[in-house]
C-alpha cells in the first residue's frame, strides 16, 4: 500500500541497497552480516530479493533512482542472472537517472573474466574490490583466501571490464610501521594510477566484538601509531590526486561513490535483503526501516508476506539530528545548515550544545561558517569525542 509523505524533494536522489549475505569464507576481523552456507538456492534467493524490491517499489515509485549498490557479504558470488533480474526490476518499477550508478562489491577470489563481463552486461557499471593489502603476509594474517598477485589480476580485469572501479585496503595492523605502510601504499597507488582507478577506500583495522580477532585478543595499531598511519595515508592520497571526501574514502574529484554520498548526506534509500536498512525522509520526518538480520529468517518472512521488515519507525528528531551529524561530519563538505533544517525541521543550533560547539571550534576540531559545519583534520582523528561534545545537552 502506498504510504503518503514519501514524495521526493525536487533535487533528491534515491538509492537502492541490496544485501547479499554470503561469503566463501569468513574473515576473522569481519562483523558484517556475512555467512558461509554449504549450498545456496540461487533461484529462491533471486525470487525473494525481487519480492522485497517490489514491496519497496510500491511505496517509493514516485522517486527517481540514482544509484543501486549490491553490498555484502560477497555479492560477486551472486549469480549474475540475479543481479540482472534485480537491475531490470529497478528499471521497470522506478524512473532512473541517466547516469544511474550501479556498484557491486567483489572479492578478488571471485575474479573471472566471464563472470565479471556477465555482471557488466547485467548493468553493473562500478566494481568495488576488497583487496585489503599489497603484502601477502598481511593477507594471510587477515585470513584472506587470495594472494597479492590474484588481487592485482582482479584489479586489472575490473579496469578492463567496468567503466569505474574502486578497491579497499586495511591499515593499522599491530606492528605495522609508518615506513611499511608508506611503502605498501606507494605500490598500491602506483598500480592504481597505471589502471586509472578513480576511487580508493582505506580503512583502519577495527577489532569488532564477537569476531575471532576479538576473541583471540588480536590488537590493532594504538592511538598515536594509528594517527601516524592515518596522516601518511592522507598525505600520499592528496599527492596522488585522490583526496579524502569522507574519513576513509578517497576519490579523484567527480569519481566519488554517489550511492554512499547519498546515504551520508541523509538522503533517501531503500534497503533490500537480510539486515539491510533504509531511510525514507519526508518533510519534517524520516522513517527508518530495518530488515530481519538472519538470512534464513529473512527468507522465510519474505516468502510468507513479501518483505522481511523487522522494524519500522519514525526517527525522533534528536536521533535523526545525531545521525546527520555523525555521517555529515565524516564528509569533507560537512553538514549544511539549510539541509539540516530541511531534513529535521529544526535549526542545528536547537539541537547541538552551544558550549560544546564553542569548545570544538575553539580547539580547532570543527569549523563553522555561513554555509555549515565541518570537521577539521584534527577533528577527524577524534570524531567520536567531537560528536560527544556537540551533542552534550
Ligand atoms: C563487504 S566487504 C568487501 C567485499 C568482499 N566481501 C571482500 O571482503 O572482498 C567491505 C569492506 O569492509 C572492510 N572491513 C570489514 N571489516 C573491517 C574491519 N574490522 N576493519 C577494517 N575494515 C574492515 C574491508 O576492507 C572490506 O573490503
Ligand atoms: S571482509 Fe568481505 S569476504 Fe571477508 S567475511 Fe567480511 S564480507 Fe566476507
Amino acid at each position: 500500500m502506498p504510504v503518503s509523505g514519501n514524495n521526493p524533494g525536487p533535487d533528491e536522489g534515491f538509492g537502492v541497497y541490496i544485501h547479499w549475505p554470503f561469503c566463501a569464507s569468513k574473515c576473522p576481523y569481519c562483523d558484517f552480516n556475512s555467512h558461509v552456507w554449504d549450498s545456496i538456492d540461487h533461484r529462491r534467493w533471486r525470487t525473494a530479493l525481487l519480492s522485497e524490491l517490489n514491496h519497496f517499489a510500491l511505496e517509493t515509485s514516485a522517486r527517481t533512482v540514482t544509484s543501486v549498490f549490491f553490498g555484502g557479504g560477497t555479492p560477486s558470488l551472486m549469480a549474475p542472472e540475479t543481479a540482472a533480474a534485480l537491475i531490470d526490476a529497478v528499471g521497470n518499477r522506478w524512473d532512473t537517472a541517466g547516469d544511474l550508478e550501479i556498484t557491486l562489491e567483489a572479492n578478488p577470489s571471485t575474479a573471472e573474466a566471464g563472470w565479471f563481463r556477465a555482471f557488466r552486461d547485467a548493468g553493473v557499471n562500478r566494481l568495488s574490490i576488497g583487496v585489503q593489502s599489497f603484502r601477502d603476509e598481511n593477507l594471510s594474517f587477515l585470513g584472506r583466501g587470495h594472494s597479492v598477485a590474484e588481487a592485482r589480476d582482479a584489479l586489472a580485469l575490473a579496469a578492463d571490464v567496468f567503466p569505474r572501479f574502486s578497491f579497499d585496503l586495511i591499515h593499522g595492523l599491530a606492528g605495522q610501521s609508518p615506513e611499511d605502510w608508506g611503502r605498501e601504499l606507494d605500490e598500491a597507488l602506483e598500480y592504481a594510477k597505471s589502471l586509472g582507478a578513480g576511487h580508493l577506500s582505506l580503512y583502519q583495522l577495527t577489532i569488532e566484538p564477537g569476531t575471532p580477532f576479538h576473541r583471540d585478543g588480536v590488537e590493532a595499531a594504538g592511538g598515536d601509531e594509528g594517527a601516524r598511519l592515518y596522516a601518511i595515508t592522507q598525505e600520499k592520497l592528496i599527492e596522488a590526486g585522490l583526496p579524502a571526501y569522507e574519513i576513509s574514502n578517497h576519490a579523484r574529484p567527480g569519481s566519488e561513490c554517489r550511492h554512499n554520498l547519498q546515504i551520508w548526506r541523509g538522503g533517501a534509500y531503500a534497503g533490500v535483503g537480510p539486515g539491510a536498512h533504509g531511510r525514507l525522509p519526508a518533510p519534517r520526518r524520516t522513517e527508518a526501516l530495518y530488515q530481519i538480520h538472519d538470512p534464513g529468517r529473512w527468507l522465510a518472512a519474505v516468502e510468507s508476506k513479501g518483505h522481511g521488515t523487522a522494524k519500522r519507525r519514525a526517527l525522533p528528531r534528536r536521533a535523526r539530528a545525531e545521525e546527520l551529524l555523525m555521517t555529515g561530519l565524516r564528509l569533507i563538505e560537512g553538514v549544511g545548515w539549510a539541509r539540516f533544517q530541511s531534513l529535521t525541521g529544526r535549526g542545528i543550533e536547537d539541537l547541538i550544545d552551544g558550549d560544546g560547539l564553542k569548545r570544538m571550534t575553539g580547539g580547532g576540531f570543527v569549523e563553522a561558517d555561513d554555509r555549515g559545519l565541518r570537521a577539521t583534520a584534527s577533528g577527524w582523528l577524534c570524531l567520536n569525542e567531537v560528536l560527544r561534545h556537540l551533542l552534550a545537552s
